[in-house]
């Protein structure tokens, strides 16, 4: 039955005139809003049922609500719910929507110890939580890739860089693997991001709880969440976890925007060690020959994206008082955004990192080239023959302004042994050349983390065997939000099949 007048002004008693349009139009939050139409009806649903169990409803009334929040989410399903703007955010549209089925009468007791204040906030947890699990399940994806890339180049020499100029040798696995080893800390951030989200703050209500006997542990427990925000002012007041959730956003696309960085670089032509796929590049439409790397270059740009809207909701969070301010509506688009960014960019990173290609041949080159080997020419003179590691650094150092004066390189191993043999350290030019080697280099190196094949390999076990933690984690937490999904759906069927409430698992 349609109550027209009284369904759209749900807070009108105290009103004597209507919101003007352009106070409606400036306050509404229907846009954000849209992500969570499905979460506010399961949270209405949560919220109905312990109405009826704590007796602060009749079981007739739960049925008759239950029966307009079930047709709410058919039609929402179906794609014929259209949210109203005029009814100013989805929590008025789906009450209202239960009010014109059931009547005011018992459609009017829904709302009973709520507020819109706990259910924004209950909807925005429900609704992040499940992204942040897309987040890790996507992240886990690409450390997969990074892996699989690097466990074939554990002994493909590349040079590796300081301040952006040869350092020493390391493989194109250490490369690859420092990526994905970063990437597990991400993991770990939006880990953390997801637990502190899926806490429960429905049953706080506008502020201070309420005098009816809610159950707030049965609300919790039907709608899937760790446990309950015991305080109702900071429940309702606070949205740390927005910021949380945003920070490790923001930390994993600045880690894939160095990424994004190196791809810039790598696959340039003076670079040469990377080939982007054809199918993740973009040509130019004057120059013919050009083959851009524009999913890298937006990854860059669009992670100060995600950075702004990481700073837009702390600014926004730092000058209020506690509890509910008309301010927190904003935190959502700043947030959904930023899910939808980050999530743009693993999806495209995944099958472009797959395919990328490693000229292993410029890499090889590249090692050797420009006294990249130099430090491992100081530490042979450091171990076999005693002297210490300054000496050795101040007699590598003339060694190689000496070769770069007669235009020589490391591998005019003839002329190095000589001007060793100058500085009293006799060495063949054979000993010279496999010093120098960049794969014998590699091999050489024998600390913990370090780029031999053995360590890196190391890695790559532990950095897999986290992924597999990483994802049985994942299959846990999505489980328990599907069962508690059906658990609420095996009450509603029950419910409106006329069964009692106390022949129920509630
Ligand atoms: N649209 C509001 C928000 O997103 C819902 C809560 C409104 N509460 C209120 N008292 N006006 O925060």
């Amino acid at each position: 039955m349609a109550d027209e007048d009284n369904s759209k002004k749900l807070w009108g008693g105290r009103f004597s005139a209507d919101l003007s349009a352009e106070a409606l139009d400036f306050t509404q939050s229907i846009p954000a809003d849209s992500p969570m139409v499905a979460e506010d009806i399961w949270g209405s649903q949560a919220h109905a049922i312990m109405l009826a169990k704590t007796q602060i409803i009749s079981e007739e009334d739960l049925r008759e609500i239950l029966y307009w929040l079930e047709h709410a989410r058919s039609e929402y399903e179906a794609g014929r719910l259209q949210l109203q703007s005029e009814l100013e955010d989805v929590h008025m549209n789906v009450e209202v929507l239960v009010r014109q089925g059931a009547g005011p009468e018992i459609g009017g007791r829904l709302h009973t110890a709520r507020s819109r204040n706990d259910q924004v906030v209950t909807d925005a947890r429900l609704h992040l939580r499940g992204r942040l699990l897309d987040i890790q399940e996507l992240l886990a994806a690409l450390q997969e890739v990074l892996l699989e890339r690097a466990e074939q180049h554990t002994e493909t020499v590349m040079p590796g860089y300081t301040h952006t100029q040869h350092a020493q040798p390391i493989s194109a696995g250490f490369w690859l693997t420092g990526y994905a080893s970063m990437l597990q800390r991400d993991q770990q951030r939006v880990a953390a991001a997801y637990h502190r989200t899926n806490q429960c703050p429905l049953g706080a209500a506008a502020l201070a709880g309420t005098s009816f006997p809610i159950d707030r542990n049965l609300t919790a427990q039907l709608l899937g969440f760790d446990g309950v925000i015991e305080h109702a002012l900071d429940a309702v007041g606070s949205r740390d976890f927005v910021a949380e959730a945003l920070s490790a956003l923001a930390i994993l696309a600045t880690n894939l925007s160095r990424l994004a960085e190196e791809l810039v670089l790598f696959s340039t032509y003076e670079y040469g060690m990377i080939e982007i796929p054809d199918a993740y590049a973009s040509g130019s439409s004057i120059m013919p020959q050009k083959k851009n790397p524009c999913i890298a270059e937006l990854t860059r740009a669009r992670t100060g994206a995600v950075i702004g809207r990481l700073m837009q909701i702390l600014t926004m969070l730092k000058g209020l008082p506690s509890g509910y301010n008309r301010d927190l509506q904003e935190d959502k688009p700043p947030l959904w955004e930023a899910l939808d960014t980050v999530e743009g960019i693993l999806h495209v990173f995944i099958p472009m990192m797959q395919q990328l290609t490693l000229n292993t041949e410029r890499m090889a080159q590249l090692a050797a080239a420009n006294f990249a080997a130099a430090t491992e020419l100081a530490n042979f003179l450091v171990r076999e023959r005693g002297l210490p590691f300054r000496t050795c650094h101040e007699i590598v150092g003339g060694l190689v302004a000496k070769l770069i004066s007669e235009g020589k390189t490391l591998d005019d191993y003839q002329r190095v042994a000589q001007l060793l043999a100058e500085q009293g350290q006799q060495l063949s030019s054979e000993e010279v050349a496999e010093i120098v080697n960049p794969s014998a280099c590699l091999h050489r190196h024998v600390s913990q983390g370090s780029t031999n094949p053995e360590q890196v390999a190391a890695i790559i076990d532990t950095l897999k065997a986290a992924v597999v933690d990483t994802k049985r984690q994942l299959t846990a937490a999505r489980s328990q939000i599907k069962q508690a999904r059906h658990h609420t759906d095996d009450i509603i069927q029950h419910i409106l099949a006329g069964n009692p409430l106390s022949e129920c698992d509630v």
